[in-house]
């Protein structure tokens, strides 16, 4: 069985081969996708694509346990971060330890992920320092969207473009392994990850970045309308529509299960 990596693993991969990360919430996908990529990130962008809310914040963290332990336990290969839902982790170090003490234990995934920047730095360095591996994410945080105006892109200017460099550095320098860096400008981008000692994983911030990450039911064609950072490398919808609809039509005009479908199954042939 192939070993999976560790956090120390991952931050080694600064400036060398660029890390795959894609979400993962589910067994069936986890089972398909491992062994493909470096990470699997749980990501609380379930809430949206798996539960169709408007948005991550209403995401429990029942939520975010049942499915890390989902894809912990299909996958063998993989590196698995789960997400750390809205309000797990802000009002105080304390209430973020036990959040993520309950991710750890309960999924046995092998790190959190948690939004924020400079606001943050203390509680990273809290769970760092008690064992648990953090990924950081700042840039366009989900989370915050209500106080960031939308799900803009982040950067736009000098000032914007300082604080995100503010805020990789301040979570860095408190510990956390690696960063995602989300909906930024390339030349912020590009800034980052060469004043940052771990890897930046990037999605919406272009090629300039350590690795790349993004939803996986975006890239496969299977959500609605996507951001424009998207690229489509498959359009399952499309195939998803087409098979229910055979079948749909094969079950109203009896033509399914046809004989070949039903008990006694006759026995292949022998070559
Ligand atoms: O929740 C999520 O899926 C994420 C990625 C988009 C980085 O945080």
């Amino acid at each position: 069985m192939t070993k999976r990596a560790t956090a120390v693993d991952i931050s080694a991969r600064k400036n060398a081969e660029k890390l795959v990360v894609i979400t993962c919430y589910t067994s069936t996908m986890a089972k398909l996708l491992d062994g493909q990529v470096d990470i699997l990130l749980v990501g609380d962008s379930l809430g949206m694509v798996v539960y169709g809310m408007d948005s991550t914040l209403a995401v429990t963290l029942d939520m975010m346990i049942a499915h890390g332990r989902a894809v912990v336990r299909s996958s063998h290969a993989a590196f698995v971060v789960v997400d750390m839902p809205f309000g797990s982790y802000q009002a105080c170090k304390e209430d973020a330890f036990h959040a993520a003490a309950r991710i750890m234990a309960e999924t046995g995934a092998q790190a959190v992920k948690l939004e924020g920047g400079a606001e943050m730095a203390d509680t990273i360095r809290f769970l760092v320092e008690r064992g648990i591996p953090v990924m950081a994410h700042v840039g366009l945080m989900p989370q915050y969207f209500n106080a960031l105006g939308g799900y803009r892109y982040q950067g736009r200017n000098d000032t914007e473009a300082e604080i995100i460099r503010e805020d990789a550095k301040a979570v860095t320098e408190a510990g956390a392994f690696a960063l995602v860096l989300e909906g930024v400008k390339e030349t912020v981008a590009r800034q980052v990850t060469a004043e940052t000692p771990v890897p930046t994983i990037g999605i919406g911030a272009s090629p300039a970045c350590d690795g790349q990450v993004l939803v996986l039911d975006d890239m496969l064609g299977l959500s609605g309308r996507v951001p424009g950072f998207v690229k489509h490398y498959g359009q399952l919808g499309e195939q998803v529509t087409e098979a229910v609809g055979r079948y749909a039509q094969e079950v109203r005009s009896g033509a399914f299960p046809s004989a070949e479908f039903c008990y006694p199954f006759k026995k292949a042939p022998k070559a």
